[in-house]
């Protein structure tokens, strides 16, 4: 007999996703339990719940997904699901807040399709956001040298020294964009060094002008994550896909979006295989890169 797949959708928000109960149900899911204004104390009657609920096998057949727009709140929740769970008492979980680890993950994908293996320079505006700060964490385990960059040189450090704490080893280097509202050299030598650049700042900023952009000799892919104008990268348009711009391919947000929407849902289909997966970063980047494989063996 088979038995109904539920999705505990934990949201830190006032309201839950409408975009993420959406997708869920598009997966494959019958039930989304949907829950608002989460907290690291008020998951844990959530965890129980789905833990203690169903027993065996059909565990799997129940799940959590963490979200909201709160990235470092849902981060301390996701933190306290883990820690909820005992021995094989648990049920599969989903970290993607903001969608921050499928949209980073969709970038990386995008990238490997025209530089294999990813192991050359990497440039990440906008690093030390949530989806930056993955971004240059994906790509400094893949082997890329990431130079990170802020505004604020202090920023870029920290969040440098907190992705090499979590990684161990890896090479990437804090830059800092401008000083007094002028480029820097050393932010021009990395536009001028990087194979891979990444645009993930706030929504709506310009952090790559066509000059500084065109400095970018070296480059071969250019991914601008953001979808509201003006560009991050200017010249990239949102709906740009391995387009031709300067003597690089370019992609803008919508261009990803097709495989954020795939590592979304393929993410969503694997917390069913098992009552034990936690997909973080990492984990839903190995699923993009399976997806990526499977459509181009
Ligand atoms: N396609 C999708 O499905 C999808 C999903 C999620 C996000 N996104 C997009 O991905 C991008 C990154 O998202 P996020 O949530 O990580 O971004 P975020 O936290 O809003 O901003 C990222 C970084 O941008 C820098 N920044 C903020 N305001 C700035 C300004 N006025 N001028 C220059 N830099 C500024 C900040 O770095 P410093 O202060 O350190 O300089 C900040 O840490 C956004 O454009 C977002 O819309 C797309």
């Amino acid at each position: 007999m088979s038995i109904d797949r539920i999705l505990v959708q934990c949201d830190c928000d006032r309201q839950p996703s409408v975009f993420d109960s959406i997708v869920a149900i598009d997966s494959g899911v019958n039930h989304v339990l949907r829950y608002c204004a989460v907290t690291p104390d008020s998951v844990v009657p959530l965890v129980h719940g789905a833990m203690f609920t169903r027993g065996g096998s059909a565990l799997a057949s129940t799940a959590l997904f963490i979200g909201g727009s709160d990235v470092k709140l849902a981060e301390s929740v996701f933190e306290r699901v883990k820690a909820t769970f005992f021995r094989n008492v648990r049920v599969s979980v989903l970290f993607d807040p903001s969608g921050c680890n499928t949209t980073a993950s969709a970038a990386m994908v995008a990238m490997s399709r025209h530089i294999k293996p990813l192991g050359e320079r990497a440039l990440v505006l906008g690093g030390t956001g949530p989806v930056g700060q993955r971004v240059a964490r994906l790509l400094a385990i893949r082997g890329a040298s990431v130079d990170l960059v802020s505004r604020q040189k202090s920023r870029a450090e920290m969040v440098c020294n907190s992705i090499l704490t979590e990684i161990g080893t890896g090479n990437i280097r804090p830059v800092e964009m401008s000083f007094e509202g002028i480029a820097g050299q050393e932010f021009l030598q990395s536009v001028r060094e990087a194979r891979m650049i990444v645009s993930a700042g706030a929504a709506g900023v310009v952090l790559l002008n066509e000059s500084i952009r065109k400095q970018a000799h070296n480059a071969v892919v250019m991914v601008d994550l953001n979808a509201v104008p003006p560009s991050g990268i200017e010249g990239i348009s949102p709906l740009n896909k391995a387009s031709s711009l300067d003597s690089a391919y370019a992609y803008g947000a919508m261009g990803v979006g097709g495989i954020k929407m795939r590592i979304h849902r393929a993410s969503i289909e694997r917390l069913f295989q098992s009552n034990d997966a936690v997909l973080d970063a990492e984990e839903i980047l190995c699923i993009g890169e399976e997806l990526e494989a499977a459509q181009n063996p």
